[in-house]
């Protein structure tokens, strides 16, 4: 067995010694989008610089920790913050994460993020459902594959799951929070893009576009999560707007559009 597989079951192992708690429903929550997690009803908190073998995240915004515990009823695993490809971990341990929630049981996975917004739909505070994406990073599954987890050569027809959009689409008219939905593509940062790449990224049909997602999404479908993403608009893109991107404004605008996040998540989760 890899290296690789031995330290994701030495992490595994890690959280069993700590709780029993078993997720159906494993969350993401990205840049300034943390507060989330005080909807949970905890069960458990476990930070993940208590996890030996796992990459601990220094992106601000991101407290790095996993929270388990009920959303109105449901079993959930949050990860308060994540690993980015950016902060100089390997690919495969950006993801890793991912399968080790999988590994705990949960099957479906909701992904988020704070993204710039390409759409002429998106405004600094407006909810992108993710439909697809174009990912401009190493792939995650390159290297041996583990077979145990998912298969060499995943489709990615459907990475974003078709019947799990509808619900929350249907989520979002049901609380009054609008969405759009889009393309997300993702790039390794850390550098903002410039204005001559959106303007390519935008010919080219994406919506929005951030440093996260797309890898952990790959992962999470091969690995045979039902994956949901979505995007907080925390800013224009580069030369979209007058002023330039910035991570105050990133935190300011993901954390202001908190109450509408949280209402929307806490829809979908009591509905998936
Ligand atoms: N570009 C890339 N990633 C981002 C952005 C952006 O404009 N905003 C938030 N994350």
């Amino acid at each position: 067995m890899s290296k690789y597989y031995e330290k994701i079951k030495l992490c595994l192992q890690q959280i069993k010694d700590r709780t029993d708690f078993a997720p159906d429903i494993a969350l993401v929550l990205g840049s300034g989008l943390g507060d989330f997690a005080e909807n949970i009803e905890v069960a458990a908190v476990i930070p993940y610089s208590e996890i030996e073998g796992f990459p601990v995240s220094t992106a601000p915004g991101h407290a790095g920790r996993f929270i388990l515990g009920t959303i109105s009823g449901k079993r959930v695993i949050a990860m308060q913050g994540r690993v980015h490809y950016y902060e100089g971990y390997e690919i495969q341990d950006v993801v890793m994460p991912i399968r080790l929630m999988r590994l705990m049981g949960a099957s479906k996975l909701i992904l988020t993020n704070a993204a710039g917004g390409i759409s002429e739909e998106s405004y600094p505070g407006s909810f992108m459902l993710i439909n697809d994406h174009i990912c401009l990073v190493p792939s995650p599954l390159i290297g041996e594959n583990l077979s145990i987890i998912g298969t060499r050569f995943p489709s990615m027809d459907n990475i974003y799951d078709r019947d799990l959009r509808k619900i929350v689409l249907s989520s979002a008219e049901s609380v009054g929070v609008k969405l759009f939905e889009g393309v997300y593509l993702q790039t390794s940062g850390p550098q903002y893009e410039t204005p001559a790449e959106i303007r390519m990224f935008k010919n080219h049909g994406a919506g929005a576009v951030g440093m996260s997602t797309a890898v952990e999404a790959i992962a999470a479908v091969h690995a045979g999560f039902d994956v949901i993403g979505i995007s907080c608009i925390s800013n224009m893109a580069c030369g979209l707007s007058d002023t330039p991107p910035s991570e105050a404004e990133v935190l300011e605008i993901a954390s202001k559009a908190g109450a509408d996040f949280s209402k929307l998540l806490k829809a979908i989760i009591s509905n998936i």
